[in-house]
């Protein structure tokens, strides 16, 4: 039996230029960014909720941080991880990339 998995298409890779690029996914916001790499690997992309888990803001970028600027909640670019208020996180779901296309695959 073969396992069924949902594949949500996100855009076209060529239509993005720049990182953090700002995406809606059903209707939500979110930031596509660039994922943590090591030497000589090659990019990985991450798709971020823009919507704060401390009490709904909208989180935008400043430096190499998402900034909630209601309370200054601080979450890394490219993880979502908070900087300042130790285990909280914005949602974080690795992008895959398929027919030049960036996919989530649930
Ligand atoms: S709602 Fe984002 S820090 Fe409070």
């Amino acid at each position: 039996m073969s396992e069924q998995h949902s594949v949500k298409i996100i855009g076209s890779v060529n239509d993005f230029d720049a990182f953090p690029a700002h995406v809606k996914v059903d209707n939500e916001p979110h930031y596509i960014v660039e994922a943590p790499r090591k030497d000589g690997e090659p990019q990985r992309y991450n798709l971020i909720s823009a919507i704060c888990p401390h009490a709904g803001g909208m989180v935008r970028p400043h430096l190499n941080e998402l900034v909630c600027p209601l309370h200054y909640w601080c979450f890394d670019l490219a993880t979502g991880e908070a900087t300042n208020i130790p285990g909280e996180q914005l949602a974080c779901t690795p992008l895959e990339i398929e027919d030049g296309q960036f996919v989530v695959k649930a």
